[in-house]
């Protein structure tokens, strides 16, 4: 199979959240400190009706019906989650009751953790299986969601929660580049959940970071590296060679900063610098070593003031998501990738490159890319791909604005019942939007029931 890759994508995030500036105020910290230290809006959450399985149903199912997709097509399901609720059944499993009608229950894969990376790792598996001996002609479907959630403190603001589904095939309107895909994994406790009794991470915020930088810097080496030989990259930037640049995003000041290394990136590779144009400002940096310059401050302000424009352009579009929902874990890069399209026509983006960059704690990385289809037609894949995002900006207008006080009980009531049985949740189900999954029960064995909205 050829142009293997995404052929249609869905985003989920719940239909509440809180706006940062009172969280700041709820918090007592200085006013400004999420949404201009941070750069975010708002931040999404779900009350005790919704969990990793539901995320998983309701994003599929919506995937499904959008597009019109019969459930015997789909030959490969995984889901890509650090929520785990159970530490043996997958949430895979649970996503088979949608295809019980149709009787199709000859679907590989199930469940793949690594703190925001898995999602990833299902997609590279997804593509690989399209691109094997094992694929038997149909389409891998690939679930990335989670729910967010920190202690109290300083780390609760980046919180948030969603999910994303990507039908993966053959012939697809987002082509998955091959040859350049390039990874960095390496052992460090940056943020894990070694607590099984609790939903929250334990995490050094500072280290993680550190390595987020410093797993950028490995990867886009190695990617550029690789888009010499390919062929890709023939100027002197690897920058230009995409016209979006999409991150992992844990909250968005922390893209920008990313977006600004790989400029210096391009920067110390490059043998003879414009010091009058893009690198006006950088003439003292030329001896820096990348691993001392994660916390510099002189270096951080004169970057990100030499890549500006160019963070404008290839990046901030994608930040749509995560300024309004926060942190989706592995859902994240990929909501990016939905906010990029969001921005975008087919006119704008046909033939065009995205490079994507997937961080996960502990850690995992990679950066790859994909190129949009030239297909232009009103009634081609590329179109209907872009028209299914068209309504992302009005979704995230129309959820309810929740004050802090309220959010902060709801998370109280998470660590009072989180793993308790029989337990029936109280959250409101009149908030949820149609077609949204939510639980209804959980029996003295830890079975949980489900119903639709
Ligand atoms: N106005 C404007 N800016 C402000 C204000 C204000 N009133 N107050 C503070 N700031 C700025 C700070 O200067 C700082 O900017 P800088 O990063 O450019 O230095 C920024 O706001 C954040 O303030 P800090 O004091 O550094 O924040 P703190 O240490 O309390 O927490 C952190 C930030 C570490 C990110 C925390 O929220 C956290 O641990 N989050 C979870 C971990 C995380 O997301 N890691 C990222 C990669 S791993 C992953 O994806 C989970």
């Amino acid at each position: 199979p050829q142009n293997v890759g995404i052929v249609a994508m869905e985003l989920y995030f719940p239909s509440q959240y809180v706006e940062q500036t009172q969280l700041e105020e709820f918090d007592g910290v200085s006013a400004g400190k999420y949404t201009i230290g941070l750069g975010q809006s708002r931040m999404g959450f779900c009350s005790d009706r919704e969990d990793i399985n539901t995320l998983c149903l309701t994003v599929v199912q919506r995937l499904i019906e959008k597009n019109n997709i019969d459930y015997q097509m789909i030959g490969r399901l995984e889901v890509g989650t650090e929520t785990i609720i159970d530490k043996s059944k997958s949430a895979k499993t649970v996503l088979m009751q949608l295809f019980e009608d149709c009787g199709n229950t000859d679907i590989e894969g199930v469940d793949t953790t690594n703190a925001c990376y898995g999602g990833t790792s299902a997609l590279f598996n997804s593509i690989n299986w399209v691109e094997s001996s094992s694929w038997d002609g149909r389409y891998a479907l690939v679930v990335a969601a989670d729910i967010a959630v920190y202690a109290s403190g300083n780390a609760r603001c980046t919180g948030g929660v969603g999910a994303v589904a990507m039908l993966i095939g053959a012939d697809a309107p987002l082509i998955m580049e091959r040859g350049v895909r390039s990874t960095h994994m390496q052992h460090v406790y940056d943020f894990y959940k070694p607590d099984m009794a609790s939903e929250y991470p334990t995490v050094d915020g500072k280290l993680s970071i550190q390595c987020y930088l410093h797993a950028l810097d490995m990867c886009y080496e190695k990617f550029t590296t690789k888009a010499i030989a390919a062929g890709i990259r023939d100027g002197n930037s690897t920058l230009d060679i995409a016209n979006g640049i999409i991150f992992h995003s844990p909250y968005c000041k922390l893209v920008q900063k990313s977006f600004a290394r790989l400029l210096l990136n391009d920067f110390l590779r490059d043998k003879n610098p414009d010091f009058q144009g893009r690198y006006s400002g950088l003439e003292a940096l030329r001896d820096i070593k990348l691993e001392d310059t994660y916390f510099d401050r002189s270096v951080e302000s004169a970057v990100m003031n030499a890549s500006k424009e160019l963070f404008a352009t290839k990046t901030k579009p994608s930040l749509l998501a995560s300024n309004q929902v926060g942190n989706m874990y592995t859902a994240s890069l990929y909501g990016g990738l939905a906010s990029y399209i969001y921005n975008e026509t087919v006119e704008s983006i046909a033939g065009k490159r995205v490079i994507l960059f997937s961080y996960g704690s502990g850690l995992a990385s990679s950066m790859f890319s994909l190129r949009f289809s030239e297909d232009k037609s009103s009634g081609g894949a590329l179109a209907s791909l872009v028209s299914s995002m068209s309504d992302v900006k009005d979704r995230l207008d129309s959820r309810h604005c929740v004050p802090p006080q309220e959010f902060d009980s709801n998370m109280k009531l998470r660590e009072q019942t989180h793993h308790l049985a029989p337990y029936v949740p109280v959250g409101n189900v009149s908030v949820l939007t149609p077609g949204t999954w939510y639980l209804t029960e959980v029996d003295s064995m830890h079975r949980r029931k489900y119903s639709r909205q």
